[in-house]
């Protein structure tokens, strides 16, 4: 797309907010899918992304009968978790994006990941939009899908209309006790100093046009230097996973740059920097979230701003969230590799210092950097002596239970989201190391906490 002889690339937006505000839900109705519902305990545990191609949000958006005007390609949407324990994945998520929508459940106003998430906006500098969601929640809301918030409102009952004023009110006051201004985005005369709300059902659809509007319109306006785009690469890793028939992949964001098929790059590892080439550039169906199975659409190159899955060798120890780097005929691959460490070090060097404490294994880095977090919170508080990630083998299990003879609730593997392989099972239950398994985090702490009260007995 041109605009001024200018080729800009797709905004990258964040969506953030407390647990359950409707996160998901929302990229559910834009998307027309149902990957919410999928979710184990309908949490979101990992980053996902989506790709908005332009002719969707035209066609979503054509009941605004706005002049939509669109320079950008199109939208990449990343998906956050609310959960308390996710602070990091979520500021990675928001130091990728150019924009974000926090969202705000209008039954519950401002809770407490709100705040958070205002927080990690406010340091990184992102701009960030208001979806005040669950409006369909007031009492006796009228359904007009998928219309044009204004043209919803003005068509409920007074009772409904005082309810909905009085809760924006109250929410914009919270928002007034943060620091902020915000306003009704079609009330807003102060755009840029007043951040903007717009209401939204995801279940009923109303005020989803609007919010696609009005992160098109306002990013293209006000960002044109951002977003205009650079043949630098700039890439980050989001998640490594095994994906069958393509062995081990890392899901990436490209925010500048071209990726083709065959380049060389090189990524953050566990032991060393991985230097591997692209066997194959993978992108879930526009409009479909990449973290869930299904057919990828594989590509000769990709040019950002894009959500990609990228197999090649060697990648099953490639670690989560630090930078992917492309080799050019005239780097020094030596180079490349050094600042490809840092990231790495700052998570492993998390063990306790004591050498005392459980065993932790999580499915990718981005999870076991939360679990990690998640332990060391005071009401938390358990030490943890070793790491690692992918499923729990019988190395895993003889390491745990050198911790029996220290302390015996040391003598546990806390394992999240992987597998357990049999044999690493029964040796387990030979030596006396407890191993326990949840894709829910705090699901670990529970059964951890009843088994040391029971010990305690
Ligand atoms: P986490 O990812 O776990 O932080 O939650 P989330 O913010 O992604 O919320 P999610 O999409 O999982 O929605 C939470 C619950 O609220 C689900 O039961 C949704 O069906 C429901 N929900 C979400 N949006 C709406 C809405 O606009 N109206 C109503 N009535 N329910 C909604
Ligand atoms: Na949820
Ligand atoms: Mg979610």
């Amino acid at each position: 797309s041109v605009q001024n002889g200018q080729d800009l690339r797709s905004p990258i937006c964040c969506i953030m907010g407390h647990v359950d505000a409707g996160k998901t839900k929302i990229l559910d109705c834009i998307r027309g899918t149902n990957v919410q519902e999928g979710e184990a305990g309908g949490i979101t545990q990992q980053i996902g992304a989506t790709y908005l191609p332009a002719e969707n949000i035209r066609e979503r958006t054509k009941g605004l009968k706005a002049d939509a005007k669109l320079n950008v390609p199109g939208l990449l949407v990343i998906d956050t978790p609310g959960h308390e324990s996710f602070t990091k994945l979520r500021s990675r998520g928001s130091g990728l994006c150019d924009i974000a929508v926090l969202v705000v459940d209008i039954m519950h106003g401002l809770e407490p990941q709100t705040i958070e998430s205002l927080n990690l906006l406010k340091m990184g500098n992102t701009d960030f939009v208001i979806a005040l969601n669950k409006v369909d929640r007031l009492y006796g809301w009228k359904t007009f899908r998928n219309a044009p918030i204004g043209k919803a409102i003005r068509q409920q009952s007074k009772d409904v209309m005082s309810e909905f004023n009085r809760r924006l009110t109250e929410i914009i006051t919270q928002f007034k006790e943060q620091g902020l201004n915000t306003e009704l985005y079609y009330k807003n005369k102060e755009m840029g100093e007043t951040y903007n709300i717009v209401p939204t059902s995801a279940i009923s659809g109303e005020g989803i046009p609007d919010l696609l509007l009005l992160l098109v319109q306002w990013t293209q306006k006000t960002m044109i230097t951002r977003l205009t785009y650079s043949e630098k690469v700039q890439c980050t890793v989001l998640d490594i996973k095994a994906i069958e028939g393509h062995g081990t992949t890392i899901d990436v964001v490209l925010v500048n740059g071209v990726l083709h098929e065959g380049d060389q790059i090189v990524v953050c590892g566990m032991q060393e920097p991985i230097v591997t080439s692209i066997r194959a550039l993978l992108t879930p169906h526009p409009m479909r979230e990449l973290r869930v199975k299904g057919t990828y659409l594989p590509h000769k190159e990709i040019k950002a701003a894009q959500c990609i899955k990228i197999a090649a060798q060697e990648l099953e120890h490639a670690i989560a969230g630090a930078s992917l780097y492309v080799v050019g005929p005239n780097d020094d691959i030596e180079a490349i590799k050094k600042s490809t460490v840092e990231y790495k070090n700052s998570v492993m060097s998390r063990i306790h210092k004591s050498g005392k404490g459980v065993y932790v294994q999580a499915s990718t880095l981005g999870s076991l950097e939360a679990l990690l977090d998640f332990l060391e919170t005071p009401a938390v508080n358990i030490p943890v002596s070793s790491i690692s990630i992918g499923p729990v083998h019988i190395k895993d299990v003889k390491k745990a239970s050198a911790m029996l003879d220290k302390k015996k609730e040391y003598g546990t593997i806390l394992a999240f989201d992987v597998k357990v392989t049999p044999e690493a099972r029964k040796l387990a239950d030979e030596n006396g190391v407890k191993i326990f398994t949840a894709d829910i985090i705090y699901h670990l702490f529970d059964q951890f906490k009843a088994y040391i009260d029971n010990l305690k007995e």
